[in-house]
């Protein structure tokens, strides 16, 4: 467990007024806790700018009947299959499809990758959730006074999914719908 830091902040008074009133709204027990998660936001926001090797979520809704749609996104899904971790394709109505598509890599792929399903003709909608692999948190300062867990890298722990599994496990090749 990395060692517990504490800082004296000078700020606003009527500013820091307004950050507790939200931190209340958002459930937040203390206010330790709302600037830790500022400041992770922040790092990964850095994480993204900096192109590192990142994970996050895009969201995409189409119509499949929209002619040649679900063959562009499947051809565009092959072209990126290193990137892309898991699939997860639901039929939302008659018309509709909701994909999620996990993906990990360099932030510049991911958001070019990204761009190119959300731009894609017929996506109705389509968002990119920037998120982090957590190996940036270094000092995992959320964990700080609540247990002796250690969330640093540990070799007898690793996660070796590998990449570019997407045949086989649900890729989500051309479906039929019922007319
Ligand atoms: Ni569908």
């Amino acid at each position: 467990m990395s060692e517990l830091a504490r800082f004296g902040v000078s700020i606003d008074a009527a500013l820091l007024e307004q950050f507790d009133e939200q931190i209340e709204r958002k459930g937040y027990s203390n206010r330790s806790e709302a600037l830790r998660d500022l400041i992770r936001d922040h790092m990964v926001t850095e994480e993204w700018h900096n192109n590192e090797e990142t994970v996050g979520t895009i969201t995409i809704v189409y119509d499949h009947h929209t002619r040649e749609l679900s063959e562009n996104l499947t051809h565009l899904q092959h072209s990126f299959e290193g990137e892309i971790i898991s699939v997860l394709h639901v039929h939302l109505d008659h018309h509709n499809c909701l994909e999620v598509l996990v993906v990990r890599g360099r932030s510049q792929l991911l958001q070019h990758f990204a761009d190119r399903l959300v731009g894609t003709r017929g996506v109705r909608h389509g968002k990119l959730t920037m998120t982090t692999t957590g190996r940036s948190m270094v000092s995992c300062v959320g964990c700080a006074g609540e247990g002796e867990h250690d969330h640093g890298p540990d070799p007898n722990h690793g996660h070796n999914h590998g990449h570019g599994q997407g045949h086989g496990q649900g890729h989500p090749h051309p479906h039929p719908h019922p007319r």
